[in-house]
């Protein structure tokens, strides 16, 4: 049995990692230790809460005490770690928690991480430490970090505090940089979840800039199974792109949805730019493919659609989120753009 702390698994890409690898093994205890920000929610994990090999303890990474409990009490040797304020539009708004959760919460791990002696501590990253490509070109394990919101410097921060502590201390780690997830359970402050919600409920969407940036998409359990095998088979102090190469600009996904849901591109509202929005991310995983065999298994068109199904079936879901802190995100974040 892996004693594995996973961290802040009550989000969007958390929670389908948990319900994906609990019902696919039982070979692993995991303690789920998540703070349940405004982005946290235990329905997510219905259907794990009973599995006799999950916890869930309610706390903050950044509690050194909690963290060391748990690692006690848990015989925590594996560490996980998915927890982080993950909104760029939040981070422009107020950086301050991104600083304290994603940089001084992964260093509270680390720490507790190297005082048990763990035996892999992988940190989730993301392709945006890298910052903003050109038309051409895509990022690889050597591109350059160079991010450039207070959200991608508080990832690369992390990134670069893990890789010192296997430097230094000889910790045992390795990192995954993946591009952007979509699938059920997102929190509808992301591009697809709010275009998806917004066209359902008649109201404008609003597309940053010109709406010709370009992200490359990935199922979230893609993204969840090449965790696993990094987990499972990465190479110690190795770091691994994860990305199923397939660019879009933002408004061909708001055109897809409009279509889908049999809307026009007259709810279509350009609005004020995000400042300093990256233009271009792509992704090149040859690596994790070639050395660890992992590929994408779900095919865009098809997984979008099931997407875009599963907001429509759960309507409570995504009502209740929207009722709530939500709307006074919304007001600021859209209002005066
Ligand atoms: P999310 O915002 O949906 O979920 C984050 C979770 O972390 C929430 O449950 C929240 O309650 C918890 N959390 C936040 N602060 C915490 C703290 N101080 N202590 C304990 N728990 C805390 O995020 P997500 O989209 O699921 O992203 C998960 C991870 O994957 C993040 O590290 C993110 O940087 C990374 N990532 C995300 C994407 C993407 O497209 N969403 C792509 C690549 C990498
Ligand atoms: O690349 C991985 C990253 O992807 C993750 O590390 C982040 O946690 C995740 O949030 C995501 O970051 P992005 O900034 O790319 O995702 P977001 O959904 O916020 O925006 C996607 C694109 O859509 C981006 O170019 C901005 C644009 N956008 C977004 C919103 C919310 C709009 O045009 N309008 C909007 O209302």
């Amino acid at each position: 049995m892996k004693n594995i702390l996973v961290t802040g698994c009550a989000g969007f890409i958390g929670s389908n990692f948990l319900n994906y690898i609990l019902k696919e093994r039982d070979d692993v205890f995991i303690v789920n230790l998540d703070k349940l920000t405004y982005a946290g929610n235990l329905e997510n994990l219905k259907p794990i809460e009973n599995n006799k090999n999950y916890r869930f303890i309610k706390g903050d990474i950044t509690n050194v005490e909690l963290v060391d409990y748990i690692f006690t009490k848990y015989s925590i040797k594996y560490v996980i770690n998915f927890a982080a304020e993950s909104h760029v539009d939040r981070s422009i708004l107020g950086s301050s928690v991104f600083y304290q959760t994603n940089v001084m919460g992964t260093n509270v791990l680390l720490e507790a991480a190297r005082r048990y002696n763990v035996e892999k501590f992988l940190q989730v990253s993301t392709d945006e430490v890298y910052g903003s490509l050109g038309a051409t070109g895509l990022f690889t394990e050597s591109t350059p970090i160079s991010p450039n919101s207070p959200y991608s410097s508080s990832k690369a921060a992390a990134d670069l505090m893990v890789q010192a502590f296997h430097h230094t201390y000889g910790m045992p780690i390795v990192i995954t940089r993946c591009s952007n997830n979509y699938g059920p359970l997102q929190f509808p402050e992301k591009l697809i979840p709010l275009m998806i919600i917004n066209t359902l409920n008649g109201k404008k969407l609003p597309i940053y800039g010109d709406g010709l940036n370009v992200r490359d998409w990935i199922y979230v359990i893609d993204h969840n199974k090449a965790v696993e095998l990094v987990f499972e088979k990465g190479k110690i102090g190795e770091v691994y792109n994860i990305g199923a190469s397939r660019e879009m600009t933002n408004v061909e996904i708001v055109k897809l949805i409009l279509n889908k849901l049999g809307k026009g591109e007259e709810m279509i509202e350009y609005v004020k730019d995000r400042p300093g929005h990256d233009r271009r991310y792509a992704i090149d995983s040859s690596k994790i493919q070639n050395e660890l065999g992992w590929k994408p298994s779900f095919q865009f068109e098809q997984a979008m659609e099931y997407t875009i199904d599963w907001y429509l079936s759960n309507k409570n879901w995504w009502d209740r989120i929207i009722s709530g802190e939500y709307q006074k995100y919304y007001e600021v974040q859209y209002r005066n753009r």
